[in-house]
């Protein structure tokens, strides 16, 4: 604690501390200004709420800067892999060779789902969107692995969290197979995290897909810069489940349910069907800018726009330059990536989004990447959802570590009708 706020109110003065994070970043602690007070905070849409206290990830929105448990972006996208920044979220530290030998051995000794999880895939229309098959399994695989309730332990924590991270993968592999009308396809020992995927999406029972380097590390780092974002919407999601001693499984769950809208993890399908639609209309972009500007037209520049960053998104750029790596070594020519760059260099040159801070976001290049390595665009989201597990399970386990963890439960003002009498039916008029 060091600083004290003053406030003056209704004709009284109060002192309310104040915490300095790490970083320097400050908060006002107002979790007794009610009792105080007699008042509460109000700040719709959490602008300016702090949630919790965290050790995970580091977000300076103002200068462009991620880190994950103080290690740069930057760094773990050139010199790291998805499974050891996994390790660095959820632990704290990155790994040693042994360290991480154990954590990949348990994620490959725990990929296949339980056999009678096959019957449940069974049950989904063709038509199902896989971040619905991926909310549902997650959460019917839980049934499998009943000690999952009980009282938590570390031993037990380290197994149902590499499970986690390594059936999710399995999960959205199979559903993907399933709403094609094709074999499911098992992982294989001997193959790494991200090629086991590529496999288990792309191999045929008699015919193994060809694995590209180019393609596993572009997939790999999605993946890695998708890993953790500290107080997003999901995660957020997560952590309220998770204070109320919900399951790891319950938990990731409803955090799936919450990445899925467009205005967070279901942007990256949005942004290709935008792009898309723009091509289409023979648009070189100009006039889809000019819509997403005009407030009534229901339109935004999807990929665009960060609440926290109020700069370039370190991962955008990031994908941006693997994007251009991954297209000219597969030679591929995408008329949507020139739009991107088309649309992008026309919003940072306009007004409105100069104004308003609007960055491309780490979704606005990354289904173009997703496209070449050939992931269906209704699979962009749920790719998200594998790269995210790392995040939420750090979050889950940062929430079971803290023996000073409670429920969460905000407060809000009502602003309903003030007491009235039950009215009987014959009463009330026609
Ligand atoms: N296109 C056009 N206008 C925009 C956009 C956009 N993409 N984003 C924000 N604005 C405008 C908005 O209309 C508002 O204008 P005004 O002040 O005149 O009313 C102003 O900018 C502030 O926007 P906001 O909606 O109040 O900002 P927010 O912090 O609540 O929302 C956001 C952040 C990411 C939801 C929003 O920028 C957005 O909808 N972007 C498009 C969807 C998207 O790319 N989402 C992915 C986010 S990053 C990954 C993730 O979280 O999953």
């Amino acid at each position: 604690m060091s600083n004290m706020a003053k406030l003056e109110l209704d004709g009284n003065r109060y002192e309310i501390p104040t915490v300095t994070g790490s970083e320097g970043e400050r908060a006002i602690a107002l979790g007794s200004l009610r009792d105080a007070t007699g008042y509460i905070t109000l700040d719709e849409g959490y602008a300016n709420t702090g949630s919790c206290q965290s050790a995970i990830t580091f977000i300076d929105g103002e200068r462009g800067i991620l880190r994950y448990r103080g290690v740069p972006i930057e760094d773990l996208a050139e010199q790291s892999s998805f499974i050891e920044t996994a390790y660095l979220i959820i632990y704290g530290n990155l790994p040693t060779r042994a360290q991480l030998r154990r954590f990949s051995e348990l994620l490959t000794d725990n990929e296949n789902l339980h056999e009678d999880m096959k019957y449940h895939f069974e049950g989904f229309p063709s038509t199902a969107h896989p971040m619905a098959i991926l909310s549902a399994m997650i959460n019917a695989s839980s049934c499998f692995y009943p000690g999952l309730n009980g009282p938590r332990n570390p031993e037990r924590f380290d197994i149902h969290a590499a499970r986690l991270i390594s059936q999710v993968r399995t999960i959205a592999a199979f559903s993907y197979r399933k709403s094609r009308g094709l074999p499911i396809i098992y992982p294989k020992r001997s193959y790494k995290y991200t090629a086991n995927f590529l496999h288990m999406m792309f191999s045929d029972p008699y015919d193994d897909y060809e694995l590209k380097p180019e393609v596993v590390k572009a997939l790999d780092l999605i993946f890695l810069l998708h890993a953790d974002h500290e107080q997003n919407c999901s995660t957020a999601t997560v952590r309220m489940v998770a204070s109320s001693q919900a399951n790891l499984f319950a938990c990731a769950a409803a955090g799936v349910c919450a990445l899925w809208g467009p205005l967070h993890g279901g942007a990256n399908q949005a942004v290709v069907e935008m792009l898309q639609e723009i091509h289409r209309s023979g648009d070189d972009g100009s006039r889809f800018v000019a819509a997403a500007k005009d407030k009534t037209s229901g339109k935004r520049l999807m990929g665009f726009g960060h609440r926290v960053y109020k700069q370039y998104d370190p991962r955008a750029k990031i994908i941006k330059r693997a994007c251009d790596r991954l297209l000219d070594s597969m030679r591929i020519d995408d008329p949507l990536l020139d739009i991107a760059k088309h649309l992008e260099a026309a919003a940072l040159q306009d007004p409105y989004f100069i104004e308003r801070r609007l960055y491309p976001n780490v979704d606005f290049y990354s289904g173009i990447i997703m496209r070449a390595v050939g992931i269906p665009i209704e699979m962009f989201t749920v790719i998200f959802a594998i790269g995210r597990m790392p995040g939420w399970i750090a979050n889950f386990k940062e929430i079971m570590d803290d023996p000073r963890s409670r429920i969460y439960r905000p407060r809000q003002l009502y602003t309903g009708p003030t007491a009235r009498p039950y009215v009987p039916v014959d009463q009330r008029g026609t």
